[in-house]
Order: C-alpha cells, then sequence, then structure tokens
C-alpha cells in the first residue's frame, strides 16, 4: 500500500526542506512539494514535525554466545525495539570461535537473524588464522554482501586479535576491497590488570573500570591506526569510549589517513561513577567495554562527533539480564560484557544532541543513519529520505517527552541504562521497508519482515588508497 507523508521538513544529512514524501513498494517514488496522493494511498500528517531517514546502528550483538552464556535479546525482539525507538537497520557481528570455520558461523548467524523484524547486515570477525580463512574471506565478500571484518584486540584467551593477526587479516581485507575495523583494548594489559586487582582482593564491579583504564584503549587505538597506516588500508574503530581514542583518530585524519570512528550512545552520557554503586546488580548492568567513563571523557566525544573526528553513533547492543550478571558476583572479570540501547540512541542524540544545540538536524541525521551508510557501503539505498531509497523514515516529532525506563521499553532486557531520562523529541512514526511498524506507541514489528542487506566490497576507495601509495 502507498503512503504519503505531508506537511513535514524533510531533513536529510545535506539539507533540510519542506517537502511531502511518497512511499509505495517498499521503497520512497518521490520528495516534492504538493505530491498528489494515488488512489488508496494511506496519507500521514506529519503536522510540521521532522521526517528524516530511519536510524542505522551499525553495532549490536543480537543472541550472542559470550563469556558463558547468551545476550537475552533475539533478533526479533532486539529488531523490533529498535523499530520501536527509530532504528529500522542494525548491523550485528558474525563472530567465529577460534578454529571455527567461518562460512558455518556466517551461516549460523544468518539462521538465528531469519526472524529479524527490521533489515540487519553483519560485520563477520576473525579471530584466528589458516588457510581457509584467508578464501573464506574472500568468499564473504564476493558471495555473500560482506564489506567489513571486525578485530578484536581484547578478551585475551578467548577471540582476541594478536598483532600478527592483524596485519594478514588487513592485508586480506585490503586485496578484497574490504573495510577493516577494531574494538580497540589492549587485551594483555586488561589481562594484567584484571589479575592484579583480584590479588589485592578487587572482586567487585568496580575493578572493571579499574582494568580498562583510557591508556589501554589509547594504545590498541593507536596501534590499529599505525597498522593501518604502514598496510595503507582504511580503518573503522568502534565504540570510542575516551580523549585518548580521540586524541589518535585526530592525528591520524589530521595526516590525511583514512581512519573512522564511532562513538555510542552511553559512552556520551553515561558516568563511571555507576560502578561503585554498592548495589552490586546495578553496577554490574553497567559492566561492559569499553567501560563507561567520566565527565571529561564525555565532553571529548561529543566535541568528536561534533568536529566530524566520530562519524558514527552507535550502541553495542548486547544485553545480558541480572542472572546472567550475577555470574560475575564473585569475580568482576566473569561479568557477562554488555549493555542495551538499541532503542533509545536516537532519543539520547537528539535530547543531549539537538536540544543543547551540539547537533543540528542534519547533523543527527549523519550521525545516526546518513554516515553509517556511507562508510559501510549502502548510501542511497539506505541513510537517506530521496526517490529511490529504501522507505525508512521516520516521522520525528521534537516536542514529543517520554520517561525512559526498562518497565516500558520493548528491549528484552531487566536493566535500561538510561533509565530515569526524560527525553523530548522522539520517532511518532515509523516506516520500514514502507510499512507503518511503530505510530504513537503502538509497535507493530512482524516477525521475519526483516531482509539481509548485501553491502558491496568498495573498489574506487581502495583504489584510491593503493593510488596513493605509488605516488609517495
Ligand atoms: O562489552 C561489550 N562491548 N560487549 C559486546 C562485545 C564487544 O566488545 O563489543
Ligand atoms: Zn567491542
Ligand atoms: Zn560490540
Amino acid at each position: 500500500m502507498a503512503i504519503l507523508i505531508r506537511g513535514g521538513t524533510v531533513v536529510n544529512a545535506d539539507a533540510a526542506r519542506r517537502a511531502d514524501v511518497l512511499v509505495a513498494d517498499g521503497v520512497i517514488q518521490a520528495v516534492g512539494d504538493k505530491l498528489a496522493a494515488p488512489a488508496g494511498a494511506e496519507i500521514v500528517d506529519a503536522g510540521g514535525a521532522y521526517v528524516m531517514p530511519g536510524g542505522i546502528d551499525p553495532h549490536t550483538h543480537m543472541e550472542l554466545p559470550f563469556m558463558g552464556t547468551v545476550a537475552s535479546e533475539d533478533f526479533f525482539t532486539g529488531t523490533a525495539a529498535g523499530l520501536a525507538g527509530g532504528t529500522t537497520m542494525i548491523i550485528d557481528f558474525v563472530i567465529p570461535s577460534p578454529q571455527e570455520n567461518l562460512l558455518d558461523s556466517y551461516r549460523k548467524w544468518r539462521g538465528w537473524a531469519e526472524k529479524a523484524a527490521a533489515d540487519y547486515s553483519f560485520h563477520v570477525a576473525v579471530t584466528w588464522w589458516d588457510e581457509s580463512v584467508r578464501r573464506d574471506m574472500g568468499t564473504l565478500v564476493a558471495e555473500h554482501g560482506v564489506n567489513s571484518f571486525k578485530h578484536f584486540m581484547a578478551y585475551k584467551n578467548a577471540i582476541m586479535a594478536d598483532d600478527e593477526l592483524l596485519v594478514k587479516s588487513f592485508l586480506r581485507a585490503r586485496e578484497l576491497g574490504a573495510l577493516c575495523t577494531v574494538h580497540a583494548e589492549n587485551g594483555e594489559l586488561v589481562f594484567h590488570l584484571q589479575q592484579e586487582l583480584l590479588k589485592r582482593g578487587v572482586t567487585g564491579p568496580e575493578g572493571h573500570p579499574l582494568s580498562r583504564p583510557p591508556a589501554v584503549e589509547g594504545e590498541a587505538a593507536n596501534r590499529a591506526i599505525r597498522l593501518a597506516q604502514v598496510l595503507d588500508v582504511p580503518l573503522y574503530i568502534v565504540h570510542n569510549s575516551c580523549r585518548e581514542s580521540v586524541e589518535a583518530i585526530a592525528r591520524a585524519r589530521g595526516e590525511g589517513q583514512r581512519v573512522f570512528g564511532e562513538v555510542l550512545a552511553g559512552h556520551l552520557v553515561v558516568d563511571d561513577e555507576v560502578y561503585r554503586n554498592p548495589d552490586f546488580a546495578f553496577a554490574a548492568a553497567h559492566v561492559m567495554s569499553p567501560p563507561f567513563r567520566g565527565k571529561a571523557h564525555q565532553a571529548a566525544l561529543w566535541n568528536a562527533l561534533q568536529a566530524g573526528l566520530l562519524q558514527t553513533t552507535a550502541t553495542d547492543h548486547c544485553c545480558f539480564c541480572a542472572p546472567q550478571k550475577a555470574m560475575g558476583a564473585d569475580d568482576f572479570t566473569k561479568i557477562p560484557n554488555g549493555t542495551g540501547g538499541v532503542e533509545n540512541r536516537l532519543h539520547i542524540l537528539w535530547h543531549y544532541g539537538v536540544n543543547t544545540g551540539r547537533l543540528t538536524p542534519s547533523e543527527f541525521v549523519a550521525a545516526t543513519s546518513a554516515n553509517a551508510a556511507k562508510i559501510f557501503n549502502i548510501y542511497p539505498r539506505k541513510g537517506v529520505v530521496a526517490a529511490g531509497a529504501d522507505a525508512d523514515i521516520l516521522v520525528w516529532d521534537p516536542k514529543r517527552r517520554h520517561r525512559i525506563s526498562a518497565a516500558t521499553h520493548h528491549q528484552n532486557v531487566d536493566f535500561n541504562i538510561f533509565e530515569g531520562i526524560e527525553v523530548e523529541g522522539s520517532n511518532a512514526l515509523t516506516v520500514a521497508q514502507g510499512k507503518i511498524v511503530y505510530r504513537g506507541g503502538e509497535l507493530r514489528a512482524e516477525r521475519s519482515a526483516g531482509r539481509y542487506i548485501d553491502r558491496p566490497p568498495y573498489p574506487d576507495y581502495y583504489t584510491a588508497e593503493l593510488a596513493r601509495t605509488a605516488a609517495r
């Protein structure tokens, strides 16, 4: 069925203007003045609100098997919660165990994701190396629409990538025209600090940030950047949480290196004092890596987002309920790492970004949707309200208020790291693939309506990199 959205201001990353939007067959048919409604079309009166592209969360972990348990949010509940909060696409992660075949792992995740209510895609983690990994990276790019590979520089004795693996994988990604991404924390240092803290009797969640100080993140961010520089590959650093990693990115970009940075909604607003709360359940619910930081780091992250040093926002949505977090009741290193947020990223970015004057509405669209679409090579299919794009659209009411709470959210987890925050500005309506899936508090997410989105490799991008090398 066709939908005509009338009377709104269409906000894209490059410009905003009053216009109507006509949707049919899952695609935006036209954006313009006084569009005529086809017979039978549903008319939506935007009432002067903003009409924007649906959010893209480039970093989630639905039903991830991790640290001896499985994330509570599955691909249906997680994508449904995303739709309720205006996120119409996620990019999740296939994470093979060391020695696990990459293609087997990819197929396993594709199977889990069939229940998704919104569109999705996958980064694939490189957690070990042999000839089959090299070959399968090629197959994933050529035949399965994967254009980004993830490397965890943390999680020693599990999925950590050492420098040898980073070098091999970065070089292979370069051959394939795929983007290298890293979780930047020095896993050796984290392990060492964890053992020291436990020896000193620090067993509670307060040990978590102490074992992962900003220097540990800054070192890894800088190391990954330097490896990428020498090997001449673009790099994307996920969940930057501190001034140290922002400084490494700023320096690299200032020297002409192609380095992208992501920031999580949680790292922008949640304070590290949560780890010193005497209530274990509360503190443990915030255990994620890298940890939440103090106000000075949050200010550095906002500044970097405003300055364009960080381009994307995400959530790292990876939920564990209280009984799962209790696995680490006597030892903080055993608390499953991860927090939620897929439903609230846009609320937080608008409330603390646009309402404070840090971001314009167009910059909000860039940070929540368009930049992820561009960096992960699905623009302009996603990330823009324009004729020909997928009809993933929000009607965003800048005055709509609601209080975030685990009691009312749609996420399948018993805690919300943004609990009690009253935000002004949220999606009154979410359209995904041309269908109204959320309106005024009513969620109509459909199991298995989500599609796998292929992301092609980056030929021009890489040619440019190689040409630069040749010219040096
Ligand atoms: O604590 C986190 N971030 N858990 C999910 C895995 C990861 O490191 O992204
Ligand atoms: Zn991570
Ligand atoms: Zn993650």
